[in-house]
């Protein structure tokens, strides 16, 4: 009768002793988790253009994905429009002004031809007391219009600065507060 009860012994006995490599295994398993979760994804986001300074976000070609308003140096702005395929955001607009440093971008559709626009403040280059410049560019087919570009001077005493839009017989008025 004792003898059909010693393999069963041995069988637990055997089972015991594999609890500690199985302890270490669920061990490894719960610290590699977090580990695999934090993924370095620069590269596949923007391949070897991953440089500049990320100022804002929106959709700027109306395809329902977010992207990307990325200065660059002093003066350079460039949108890096969302991609389905890797590098999920490609440099595609690239704006370059002279002799500035752009201190904002407020991307928005500022005349209602639901084109998204970019407005930037600006001031002179090496003149950081200087009053600030506002610049709309007017979006218009995954571009920006250049020659649609209007200056208006925000000094730094002004509370609230009253802008005229003007598209078609259609005349906006936006107001921007100085802070
Ligand atoms: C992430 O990848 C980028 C591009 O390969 C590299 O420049 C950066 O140093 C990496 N960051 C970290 C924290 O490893
Ligand atoms: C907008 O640009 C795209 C690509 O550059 C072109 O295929 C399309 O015809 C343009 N649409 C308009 C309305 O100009």
């Amino acid at each position: 009768m004792g003898a059909p009860c010693r393999p069963v012994l041995a069988r637990r006995g055997r089972s015991s002793l594999l609890w500690p490599p199985l302890l270490l295994l669920v061990t490894v398993g719960a610290l590699l988790k977090p580990v695999r979760a934090l993924q370095n994804v620069t590269s596949q986001l923007f391949g070897a253009e991953a440089f500049g300074t990320l100022a804002a976000f929106g959709d700027f070609n109306s395809d329902k994905q977010t992207d990307l308003f990325v200065l660059r140096g002093e003066n350079e702005l460039n949108i890096f429009l969302a991609d389905q395929n890797e590098p999920y955001f490609k440099p595609k607009v690239k704006l370059l002004l002279r002799d500035v440093v752009i201190t904002s971008v407020v991307p928005g559709d500022y005349d209602g031809d639901s084109q998204m626009d970019a407005l930037l403040t600006t001031r002179p280059q090496e003149q950081p007391d200087a009053d600030l410049s506002i610049w709309i560019f007017w979006g218009n087919n995954q571009t920006l219009g250049r020659l649609y570009r209007r200056k208006y001077s925000l000094s730094s005493s002004t509370k609230q600065l009253r802008i005229s839009l003007f598209s078609g017989e259609c005349e906006r008025q936006m107001y921007l507060n100085s802070v």
